[in-house]
């Protein structure tokens, strides 16, 4: 599903290049559960975002689904973006003055999907993750765990066939965190493909194979 070689992204502020990812392979096969570690400042969000097509990469090859990313103009990207990638981050991302319900059907505004459609996609998924009772409650009116269900549920309302987790549980108490890994795992049971940025071991051990990285290189991928 991912194809990267070379991959080198160098972030450029005024006075100094900082050389994040340095020459950087990695595949990832449709279906797995990987999970990407390393020290603080590593790289992995910078990677994860290259991944999801919000950054791009300084040069080297990102090839998804067999189409060669670099290569395509951003609106050729945004619709592969749109069409395939959930994306969950460790802050929520919500839009507080948007429900509930609303939040979780704003992807499927955009892909134009239908209103009635639209109803029974994001009631059925509030019902599976447990949060219909909050249906329309503002997100600061929910806890962290709940709040993090419901970027989850935005995440994978479209149903795409990859999501990019970056620390999603990096903001919750330990027993939201299992929850929010537990439906990682079963989104990725039904074979959703998962890629999750995290720093615990704990949160690693969901995964079916962790990839670690330092100096911007991947240094171990054990299975
Ligand atoms: N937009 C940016 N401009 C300049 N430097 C950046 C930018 N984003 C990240 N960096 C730098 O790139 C490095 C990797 O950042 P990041 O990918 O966020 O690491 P991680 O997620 O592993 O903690 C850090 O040194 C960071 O300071
Ligand atoms: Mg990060």
């Amino acid at each position: 599903m991912i194809a990267i070689k070379e991959l080198t992204k160098i972030h450029t502020t005024e006075e100094v290049e900082t050389t994040v990812l340095d020459n950087l392979d990695l595949e990832v096969k449709e279906g797995e559960f990987v999970a990407v570690m390393g020290p603080s400042g590593c790289g992995k969000s910078t990677l994860l975002n290259i991944l999801g097509m919000l950054d791009s990469a300084t040069s080297g090859t990102f090839k998804f689904l067999n189409q060669d990313i670099q290569q395509q103009s951003s609106r050729e990207r945004a619709a592969v973006r749109k069409e395939n990638i959930g994306f969950v981050f460790q802050s929520f991302n919500l839009i507080d003055n948007l429900t509930v319900f609303q939040n979780v059907e704003l992807p499927l505004v955009y892909q134009g999907v239908k209103k009635s459609e639209r109803i029974k996609l994001v009631d059925e998924l509030l019902e599976k993750m447990g949060i219909m009772h909050r249906r329309n409650h503002l997100p600061l009116q929910l806890s962290g765990g709940q709040q993090q269900r419901v970027a989850v549920a935005r995440a994978v309302v479209s149903k795409p066939k990859l999501i990019l987790a970056d620390e999603p549980t990096g903001n919750l108490d330990s027993s939201s965190s299992d929850d929010a890994l537990d439906i990682l795992r079963k989104l990725n049971n039904e074979g959703t493909t998962i890629v999750m940025v995290t720093h615990s071991d704990y949160d690693a051990g969901f995964a079916s194979r962790v990839i670690r990285l330092a100096d911007g290189k991947v240094v171990d991928q054990a299975a």
